[in-house]
């Protein structure tokens, strides 16, 4: 008997599939991702959590890449633990767990890339069942992906309800962003994106560069690509990495975070709009875990 069929019968034996692989969390789980790197994935990602975390929401931030500019760097931290750790069977994820902005749970990332890069089937169950631990105490995951086209990254979007494509003006970034698009309904079933238009002029370009990846994407993919907002090339998100802090924090009228609060309030109107008929989220779901083991 497989895998599969397994599970089935012990469905059908009065457990279900959902309780076992599935951890059933009311948590909304964003990942925020990109075909091209250096697009702002993790200031959009770290400023999100902190604006969620200011609207009152419990907030857990993923941090899956283990590139150079992660989170810990970007806010001056400097973790004991991390998800190596994790992975290692040393520590557990209360124990690498950091309170970070705004209150908010940030899990660091592995210490190397290499660490990160290939998660093993055992080692993508022990973040589950870890995960699982925090349903009760979370109301937002957002997940941090490294850019591009890996596995992994592919295994952090697909355990995500919701993908935000973070895209910039440069042409390069339309092309990937396409790419990892195409992989991920073409690979690996996921066929509803939202973008963001990142370090943009203005309204016009950003719905410019959005609509110059909907048209291929409507064009050649069986997708759905929906437009969630744009943050502008601010002074303020480079001034406040200086400062080793958020944007959204200590610039909060600035355009940045004005533009990303605005993003941040739609998400969770859009949420409280269809929560109730999609009943619980899919979080990091038994599909995800066996798929490319
Ligand atoms: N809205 C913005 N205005 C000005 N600069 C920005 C903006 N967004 C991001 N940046 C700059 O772009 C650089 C890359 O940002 P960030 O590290 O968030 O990107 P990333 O997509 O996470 O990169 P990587 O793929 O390497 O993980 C940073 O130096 C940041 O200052
Ligand atoms: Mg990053």
């Amino acid at each position: 008997m497989d895998q599969a069929q397994t599970l089935r019968r012990i469905g059908n034996t009065g457990g279900s599939i959902e309780s076992i692989r599935k951890p059933n969390t009311g948590a909304k789980v964003i990942a925020v991702t990109s075909g091209k790197g250096g697009v702002g994935k993790t200031n959009i990602a770290a400023n999100l959590a902190y604006l969620f975390s200011k609207m009152g929401k419990k907030v857990l931030l993923l941090d899956a890449d283990a590139g150079l500019a992660n989170i810990d760097v970007l806010l001056g931290i400097s973790p004991h633990f991390n998800l190596y750790h994790l992975f290692r069977g040393e520590k557990t994820l209360p124990e690498i767990a950091i309170k970070g902005p705004g209150g908010m749970i940030i899990i660091p990332a592995a210490s190397g890339i290499q660490q990160m890069a290939d998660l093993s089937a055992g080692q993508k169950l022990t973040l589950v069942e870890e995960l699982d631990n925090y349903n009760e105490k979370i109301d937002v995951m957002i997940i941090d992906t490294a850019a591009g086209i890996t596995g992994n990254v592919m295994y952090f979007n697909t355990a995500a309800r919701d993908i935000i494509v973070v895209i910039s003006p440069d042409p390069t970034s339309l092309t990937d962003s396409y790419a990892l698009i195409k992989i991920l309904s073409q690979g690996y079933a996921v066929h509803h994106f939202k973008v963001l238009a990142n370090m943009v002029k203005d309204a016009g370009e950003a719905f410019e560069v959005y609509k110059r990846l909907s048209g291929a994407t409507n064009h050649f993919l069986n997708v759905s690509v929906g437009y969630l907002g744009y943050v502008t090339r601010d002074r303020c998100v480079s001034a406040s990495i200086k400062q080793q802090s958020l944007f959204a924090e200590i610039y909060p009228s600035s355009r940045a975070s004005r533009l990303l609060a605005a993003i941040a309030d739609e998400i969770w109107r859009e949420e409280s709009r269809t929560s109730g008929s999609r009943g619980m989220i899919k979080f990091f779901g038994d599909a995800v875990v066996d798929r490319d083991d």
